[in-house]
């Protein structure tokens, strides 16, 4: 019983680690993704623009070191959010992305 109750401790602490991301850090990273302007480029869940890929499962696709980079450098296209973002938007952008895996869209 014991050693069941430790396992279990040591399965949510590191379940925790892997989405080590709360509610409320996901819910202002979208705040953060709609009024950045990447909601102007960026459709996630069949609301934005259309002028780069849609998001919704993009946290499927990349990798976190990906979209930080996307992000943070941008792109020919897409412009550089490192000088915009304050270090905390950047990590709660992040986590939201992160939580964006829808299967169906790309
Ligand atoms: C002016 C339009 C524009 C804006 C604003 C913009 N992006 Fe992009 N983004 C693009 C385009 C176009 C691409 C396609 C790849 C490329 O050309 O770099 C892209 C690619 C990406 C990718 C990689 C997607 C993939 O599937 O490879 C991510 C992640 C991303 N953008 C996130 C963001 C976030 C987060 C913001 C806001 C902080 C943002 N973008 C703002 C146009 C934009």
């Amino acid at each position: 019983m014991r050693f069941w109750l430790r396992v279990l401790a040591v399965l949510l602490a590191s379940s925790a680690a892997v989405f080590g991301s709360s509610r409320s850090q996901r819910e202002h990273g979208a705040a953060v993704f709609a009024e950045s302007g990447c909601r102007h480029c960026h459709t996630i869940r069949n609301d934005g623009g259309n002028k780069g890929p849609d998001l919704s499962g993009v946290g499927r696709r990349l990798s976190e070191a990906q979209m930080r980079r996307q992000i943070v450098e941008g792109s020919k296209v897409m412009p550089s959010f490192g000088n915009v973002l304050e270090a905390k938007e950047l990590e709660d952008l992040l986590s939201y992305l992160r939580s964006c895996r829808d299967k169906k869209r790309k």
